[in-house]
């Protein structure tokens, strides 16, 4: 079903709304015009403009190697596609961590050149001061706890985070920082679902879930993933809707071999 002839964007304090009234938010990322337009025509609450875009779009094995740069080149093309959904753009990884005035004038950089809705930051307590200058600017700020891939380095691996009590208790201590200062949402990606449920229901603002179970008030995949682009990451959490691999393999087969055997164009197909 199409959203176009119902547009009514939505807001950081519509989606604190719908937490309050039950109804879960669909996010999705997105990286360039085309995609996002669909995406956003079909109906998506939020578009992330994730750092995932160094992994499927730029074929980086991490998220680390992307720059501010490339990250607004891609949330740019996003916006221009958008007219419903709240755009939220990563803040890429040494962009932030360094202090609270880079962190700042990075969180300004892409709200003045990319006109998205807000920004998106991985950690708790650790980057706390900058969150509460990004917030103090007037930069809606996204959380993100659990799995962090900008910390791939110090994790070592890509594995469920939160088992033990004491990793536990410290992602709902920084839960809790994150709400206080004012994020108005937080991705939890791949922790246990009865901590991301606990954590959700303790919070008033919505949480957002990747490999963290029902409980969220959310739900967010990478597009790449979820359409079946993708073939080659397959973890439990991942539901595949579409196998876009096979769709677009094989009409890029049968037009090579239209043209090899000089079946296109045809007649109808030329001027
Ligand atoms: O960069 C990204 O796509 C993300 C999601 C996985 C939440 O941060």
């Amino acid at each position: 079903m199409s959203v176009e002839s119902t547009v009514r964007p939505v807001t950081t304090l519509r989606l604190t709304e719908m937490k309050q009234r039950g109804e879960k938010i669909a996010m999705l990322t997105s990286y360039d015009f085309s995609m996002a337009k669909i995406v956003d025509n079909a109906g998506i609450d939020v578009i992330l403009v994730g750092d995932s875009a160094a992994n499927v779009m730029a074929g980086y094995e991490s998220t680390l190697p992307i720059t501010l740069d490339a990250m607004i080149y891609h949330a740019r093309a996003v916006v221009r596609g958008v007219k419903r959904a709240l755009v939220v753009v990563d803040l890429p990884f040494g962009t932030y961590q360094g202090n609270s005035k880079t962190a700042l004038d990075s969180a300004i950089r892409i709200m003045k050149e990319t006109e998205a809705d807000a920004i998106k930051m991985e950690g708790g307590e650790e980057i706390l001061e900058s969150v509460q200058r990004i917030l103090s600017a007037g930069i809606p700020v996204m959380g993100h706890l659990g799995l962090t891939p900008q910390s791939i380095h110090k994790f070592g691996t890509y594995s469920v985070r939160a088992k033990e009590e004491a990793e536990a208790e410290k992602l709902v201590r920084d839960a809790h920082l994150l709400e206080q200062a004012g994020c108005f949402a937080i991705v939890l990606e791949k922790i246990p679902a009865a901590l991301a449920a606990r954590v959700s229901q303790e919070l008033t603002v919505p949480t957002i879930g990747i490999g963290a179970g029902a409980g969220c008030d959310g739900q967010v995949l990478v597009i790449h993933d979820m359409l079946g682009i993708n073939k080659g990451f397959s973890p439990r959490f991942l539901r595949r809707y579409a196998d876009l691999h096979t769709v677009m393999t094989d009409a890029v087969s049968q037009y090579v071999e239209d043209v090899k055997s000089l079946d296109f164009p045809n007649d109808k197909e030329q001027y």
